[in-house]
């Protein structure tokens, strides 16, 4: 058979950090692209917001800062959207797919909030959804999750799906700097943003996991039903008692499986040293699944930056290219289980605790007896001593607790029913544990 020699169309919606790199590489690699797919790729529009910047490398004579037109111009094949944010971008994909576009997205904002109404968009106009760069940028994890996994039943998905504070919390481990120096030193080297409360407060993570949920346990969920807390509240004293415990802090997205109902949250957790996400470090990403069948699958790399985000959007482009020159789009199953995510007070995970409290006979059997009302078992007790630094108050002993996996409503009675007794020291500080 012939090869089919007429090129499918494609606009670019921005031309940012990402924009620019997808550009690049569907001009550079043309030739090789055409093979790939069958038939010839052809850049017909790219859609920005100012017309007075100089962008090297892309024909000048594409750019229009008219999106809406080029999106509805009608002839279009692929439409790759990497403007990010709400609005105008959830209308131009609405419109794309309206006017027969197959679309491309990085855009994890937009899919947090509007992923079943999108996916419902595509299904109607028979048109591709992809958006691999949504979610830790080079790493395929939404392909072995749509794709792969597909046959599988997924317990678990947990990851570093922020590069910024993984890079924090890594100094603030290795080098033992401070929150605020490290996040500093992440500014300066360009691993953060001047504006940083997307991602140290967990924001960005948030959205992701609300993906990653969706697609792991075939349902909807919204960004605002995530659970998030960010790195802010990690002290040094943290890293140092997660160290002591033969663990180490990061901020972990999860989707688990909890009985009928999900839980996805956000929020820094200690990691044993032995688990594989411990050893992920700088401004890394890295997403950890366990299902029933494939047991635990690892998947590591660049969760941001141009090109390793375009190698993502790239890969969607050939994939979705391929479908629409053989006249087909790819059938979506997400959403069809309608699963409720549980209030975090539901959840369950392992527990670190620690507070002072005073050095008597006793005072460890009143503490364990606390925990038992509550029907949180201990796993682990250390006890140290605070010795010689002239106190008055007799809370010279630290207690260092790991609990066995408990319901974080029964934690929080804990907690509160030690900040009554009158052994026990002002200050409580916890975090969760997660993985074995
Ligand atoms: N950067 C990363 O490492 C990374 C990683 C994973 C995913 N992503 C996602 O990729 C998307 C793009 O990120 P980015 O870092 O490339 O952003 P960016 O550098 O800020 O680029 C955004 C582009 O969109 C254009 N734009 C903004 N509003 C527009 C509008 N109303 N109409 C037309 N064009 C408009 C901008 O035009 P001007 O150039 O004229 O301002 C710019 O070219 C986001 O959804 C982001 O979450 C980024």
């Amino acid at each position: 058979m012939a090869e089919e020699t007429t090129p499918l169309k494609v606009a670019l919606l921005g031309a940012g950090v990402v924009g620019s790199q997808v550009a690049r590489i569907l001009s550079s690699e043309a030739e090789e692209l055409r093979q790939r797919i069958g038939r010839p790729l052809e850049l017909v529009g790219v859609a920005v917001r100012r017309d007075d910047i100089e962008r090297p490398g892309i024909d000048p004579a594409l750019f229009t800062t008219d999106a809406h037109a080029l999106v509805t111009r009608g002839d279009l094949d692929l439409v790759i959207e990497v403007i990010g944010g709400i609005e105008p971008a959830r209308s131009l994909l609405v419109a794309a797919m309206e006017s027969g576009a197959s679309i491309i997205t990085a855009n994890k904002a937009l899919l947090a909030e509007q992923f079943a109404e999108l996916s419902a968009t595509a299904r109607a106009n028979a048109v591709d959804l992809y958006y691999e760069a949504a979610v830790a940028g080079a790493i395929p994890i939404i392909r072995p999750l749509r794709e792969s996994l597909v046959g599988d039943t997924i317990r678990v998905v947990m990851g570093i799906v922020n590069g910024t504070t993984n890079y924090i919390l890594d100094q603030m481990t290795t080098n033992r700097l401070s929150f605020d120096v490290a996040l500093k030193q992440a500014q300066d080297l360009g691993f953060a943003e001047a504006d940083p409360s997307a991602d140290i407060e967990g924001h960005d993570a948030a959205a992701k996991a609300a993906i990653l949920a969706s697609l792991a346990f075939h349902t909807s969920v919204r960004r605002s039903e995530v659970f998030c807390e960010g790195i802010t509240q990690v002290t040094e004293a943290d890293i140092e008692a997660a160290d002591a415990m033969g663990c180490v802090i990061k901020l972990l997205a999860v989707a688990k499986l909890n009985d009928d109902r999900i839980v996805v949250k956000v929020h820094p957790a200690m990691v044993p040293k032995t688990h594989p996400l411990a050893a992920v470090s700088g401004a890394f990403n890295a997403i950890f699944v366990e299902s029933v069948e494939a047991g635990q699958l690892m998947f590591l790399g660049q969760g941001a930056g141009g090109a390793p985000t375009a190698s993502a959007v790239m890969g969607d482009v050939v994939t979705v290219a391929r479908n629409r020159a053989r006249g087909t789009a790819s059938f979506l199953s997400t959403g069809y289980t309608k699963r409720e995510v549980a209030p975090i007070g539901e959840a369950t995970s392992r527990y670190y605790i620690r507070f002072q409290v005073e050095d008597k006979p006793g005072v460890l059997a009143k503490c364990a007896t606390i925990f038992g009302r509550h029907e949180v078992s201990l796993q682990t007790c250390q006890q140290s001593y605070l010795e010689g630094l002239g106190r008055t108050d007799g809370l010279t002993a630290r207690l260092n607790l790991m609990t066995h996996e408990a319901r974080e409503n029964a934690l929080q009675d804990v907690v509160a029913e030690l900040r009554e007794a009158s052994f026990i020291g002002e200050t409580i500080d916890y975090m969760r544990i997660e993985g074995k």
